[in-house]
């Protein structure tokens, strides 16, 4: 497989995108200088794609300091090969175009850029109908060149339909895709194949419960889980059919992983980037606290076979339709 995917003409991403939400707290404590010099050693491996947002702490100003370090290391034009994919996540209420460029100028100015690649805009309230403001000052952003592309985080496709049919133009919208959340293959896939729209995943690994950490481990108690993610997707595994199941599926992951000579957390990316209309799959990284780099780079080397996933299948037929449970994808937002 690939490393790297175009997501656009004109901006092509690896296809194991690196998340930032680890720094922004809840997930360990991060050394700033620690952090950046980390991140030198993701780019180097040619993992040189940032998944971020204004609202997780630190994350912009940490691009802003890694893109001067890798000027000062490397020259201006390595610039180019690293990609920061910010979002922009403001509460609801009006959008008018003050309100919406002053927030892009400070991404900007925080990432040291004169421009975004990619802004993946989310709102907490359809019932706000604002949202289609901002998208337009966004679209107007991005002719006047603050910005490459628009995209979205955590959409429904019954809205992104509305986005689309304004007219606006969507280049990605990223929300939680895992082999336990299949919700987006019930709507959203096929609307993204028909409309030249890409998919970016995230919580592919289930925060880290996806990997041979796990594997024939009793129930966690939740208070014991010390990262937001792990408790966030505990309540997911909970929710998919429990931790029983959890376990038979991770006794299938670790036969199949075998069978490849790599990871369970190969596998579950894998199984996620072999999908139509997805991009990339986004791993959380506790940048100067825990890293997987190698283990994560040997995804480029596997393919899944149909006996891979018809043994997956007979696992996951047996949980609990999250699509009925909790509705399209971004609905546990709302
Ligand atoms: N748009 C949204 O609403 C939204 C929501 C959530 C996340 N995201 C994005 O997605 C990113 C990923 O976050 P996530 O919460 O979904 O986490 P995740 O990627 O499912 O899990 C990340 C954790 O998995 C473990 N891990 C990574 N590679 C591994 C490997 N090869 N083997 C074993 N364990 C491995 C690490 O745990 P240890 O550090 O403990 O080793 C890492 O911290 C975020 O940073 C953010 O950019 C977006």
């Amino acid at each position: 497989m690939d490393q790297k995917i175009k997501l656009a003409d004109d901006l092509e991403i690896c296809r194991i995108l690196n998340g930032m939400w680890q720094v922004s707290g809840a997930h360990g404590y991060i050394d700033p200088k620690k952090a950046i010099d980390e991140m030198m050693q993701y780019h180097q491996l040619g993992f040189t794609t940032w998944d971020l947002a204004d609202i997780y702490g630190p994350a912009e100003s940490f691009i802003g300091k890694f893109r001067t370090k890798l000027e000062n290391l490397k020259g201006q034009e390595e610039l180019k090969n690293s990609q920061a994919l910010t979002k922009f996540v403001p509460n609801p209420g009006p959008m008018t175009k003050n309100i919406v460029e002053s927030c892009i100028d400070q991404s900007l100015k925080k990432m040291n850029t004169v421009q975004l690649d990619l802004i993946q805009f989310h709102w907490w309230d359809y019932n706000d109908p604002n949202y289609i403001d901002a998208l337009i000052h966004l679209s107007n952003l991005r002719d006047k060149g603050k910005i490459k592309h628009v995209g979205l985080t955590n959409f429904d496709t019954e809205r992104l339909q509305i986005i689309t049919e304004q007219g606006v133009r969507i280049v990605s919208n990223q929300v939680q895709y895992s082999i336990l959340d299949d919700r987006p293959e019930k709507l959203l896939v096929p609307f993204c194949q028909n409309n030249n729209i890409q998919i970016l995943s995230y919580g592919t690994l289930l925060g880290g419960f996806l990997s041979e950490k796990y594997l024939g481990k009793s129930e966690p108690f939740k208070g014991n889980l010390d990262t937001a993610s792990l408790r966030k997707y505990y309540n997911m595994i909970v929710r998919w059919g429990g931790w029983q199941l959890f376990q038979e599926l991770l006794l299938v992951l670790s036969q199949i992983s075998q069978k490849h000579q790599c990871s369970i957390a190969n596998v579950a990316t894998s199984y996620i980037l072999q999908k139509p209309a997805v991009a990339g799959v986004i791993i959380g990284a506790r940048l100067g606290v825990s890293e997987h780099r190698e283990d994560n780079g040997q995804v480029f080397q596997i393919h899944l076979d149909s006996q891979d996933i018809s043994e997956i299948k007979s696992v996951t037929d047996k949980s609990n339709d999250l699509f009925a449970v909790i509705g399209d994808c971004g609905s546990e937002y709302r």
